[in-house]
């Protein structure tokens, strides 16, 4: 009953759409190549904003992605599934460009990411990408308000300007008062929300957010997912959401499950199925 995911994968490289691409014929290096004629099956569902193909990641012996594949649209809300250990933070550290595949390759806009050097990479990072990570990783020494404010400030904006973008998030996300506590003056649930400020706060084009509610309960959890799918909808951001909850997953357009470091989808993916197979 799973949908076809064969040869139909083969053409999941579709050149990207947006002016960011319309960069003349110096772009050559898309993945257009990729595609050939093959890619017959061409409405806009199928374009991908973020790509992985074929990825392969271990650490040391243990092997994370064993040959894992997603593509995910411009503006969707993508929700990964799949159990502990799966290979879902590995997958997306490597959509994101922070970690790099040992085989397989991740495109952005029609970018190939996995093949940048650290620079370019760190800089696609920056300036249109927004990470939530599993474990916070807030800067200690920074306060609430100056760890939301950090990624306007990288980006050259002024601090007095950064932190009245930032401060604007407590209220939002029932953290006020707590602007100017550092990450250990915060509960486990607040220095979440304060990493998904940071997440979204620059309107990034993608949002990479592992385990964005893992410390809120129920109530907050919500409160936060409606949060973010209304930042995503209202900025045309894509978000990309490592969940182990079924509750946060039904907040996305769609869930694809990581098992054994391969990415399997629940439902019949149409950025990767044949039209015709399976009827
Ligand atoms: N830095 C690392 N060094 C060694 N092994 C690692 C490292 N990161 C991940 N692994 C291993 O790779 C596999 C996949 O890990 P990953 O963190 O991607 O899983 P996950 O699906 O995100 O799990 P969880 O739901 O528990 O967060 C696991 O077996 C893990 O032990
Ligand atoms: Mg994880």
């Amino acid at each position: 009953m799973t949908a076809a995911r064969g040869p139909a994968e083969a053409n999941g490289l579709v050149q990207a759409r947006g002016p960011a691409e319309a960069n003349g014929p110096g772009e050559a290096n898309g993945p257009a190549e990729a595609n050939g004629p093959a890619e017959a099956n061409g409405p806009a569902e199928t374009y991908g904003l973020v790509q992985a193909r074929g990825l392969v990641r271990s650490f040391g012996q243990t092997p994370a992605l064993r040959g894992a594949s997603v593509s995910v649209a411009a503006g969707e809300i993508l929700a990964i599934m799949g159990p502990s250990g799966s290979g879902k933070s590995t997958l997306l550290h490597c959509l994101a460009g922070i970690l790099t595949p040992d085989e397989g390759e991740v495109w952005f806009a029609g970018r190939r990411v996995d093949t940048m050097g650290e620079a370019e990479r760190s800089a696609l990072r920056r300036e249109r990408f927004g990470f939530v990570f599993q474990f916070g990783q807030l800067v200690p020494e920074l306060t609430a308000e100056e760890n939301v404010a950090l990624p306007l400030l990288l980006d050259g904006m002024r601090r007095a300007a950064a932190l009245t973008e930032a401060r604007a998030w407590f209220g939002r996300l029932g953290l006020d008062g707590r602007e100017r506590h550092r990450s250990g003056e915060l509960s486990g649930g607040e220095a979440q929300r304060v990493a998904l400020a940071r997440g979204l706060v620059a309107h990034p084009e993608v949002l990479f957010a592992d385990e964005p509610t893992g410390s809120l309960d129920s109530m907050t959890g919500e409160h936060v997912m409606n949060l973010l799918t209304a930042a995503a909808r209202d900025h045309g951001t894509t978000v990309i959401l490592v969940t182990h909850e079924p509750r946060v997953a039904a907040y996305a357009d769609r869930e694809v499950v990581v098992r054994d470091g391969k990415v399997g989808s629940l439902a019949p993916d149409p950025l990767v199925t044949s039209p015709g197979l399976g009827s």
